[in-house]
């Protein structure tokens, strides 16, 4: 499945996302990642979402908060398109615009996932501020790290705090593991599933493969 569309888009740079449910092993993907792009010379830009700016932080401060008062699934919504128009005005934009690569931890996809499925707010209406505050712009890749979810969970819980989303129970992240599995399946172009339930070293493997085929594709 070819990742890059047209020839011209050859000396694009690329935006790359991570995405899945908790305990999926994101962290050790990234620096996974990292690694392969540092030794094969790609300038590249690792950010995350929500945050990546120091308001934007701010905004993931309150979003992650558990003992902030009950949030809105409204209110949890528009932070995370405020912080993503704050990120992309001052971090993502820029980085593509000078040619670098941006490799971030979480993007849109998270927001279908989780506020959509999760919450069961309407896709319409993220699509709608999806629009607003991203227009055209859209991942190049998005790797999704795909488990059990209580696979993932039971990883999480050894954490030693966990979040106002990791306190979430596992009937909330089964709808958002299955809205990632939709998603992958309705853009096989852009999305490619790392099967995360393996051995460190066969989730590597499957990463290098795919960032392989990328390089290959791309003249930097
Ligand atoms: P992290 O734990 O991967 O850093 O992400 C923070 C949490 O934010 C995670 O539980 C998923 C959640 N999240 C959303 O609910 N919607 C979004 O759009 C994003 C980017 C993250």
């Amino acid at each position: 499945m070819p990742i890059c569309k047209h020839e011209k888009e050859n000396d694009m740079p690329v935006f790359i996302t991570l995405e899945g449910t908790e305990g999926v092993g994101k962290s050790t993907a990234l620096n996974y990642i990292q690694d392969y792009l540092a030794q094969h010379q790609v300038p590249y830009i690792t950010t995350r979402e929500p945050g990546g700016t120091p308001l934007a932080e701010r905004i993931r401060h309150l979003l992650l908060d558990k003992d902030a008062e009950k949030m809105s699934d409204h209110t949890e919504l528009l932070l995370m398109f405020a912080a993503r128009a704050q990120h992309l005005q001052q971090v993502i934009k820029p980085a593509l615009a000078a040619k670098k690569w941006v490799l971030c931890d979480r993007f849109t996809d998270a927001t279908y996932a989780y506020q959509g499925g999760g919450r069961g707010l309407p896709m319409a209406e993220i699509s709608q501020l999806e629009t607003l505050v991203q227009a055209e712009l859209r991942p190049t890749l998005t790797l999704w790290l795909d488990a059990p979810v209580e696979l993932g969970l039971s990883r999480a819980a050894a954490r030693q705090q966990l979040d106002r989303f990791e306190q979430e129970k596992a009937v909330f992240f089964d709808k958002v593991r299955a809205v990632y599995r939709q998603r992958a399946a309705a853009e096989p172009q852009r999305f490619r599933r790392i099967d995360a339930s393996l051995p460190l070293a066969d989730v590597q493997a499957q990463i290098k493969s795919v960032l392989a085929h990328v390089l290959a594709v791309r003249t930097l």
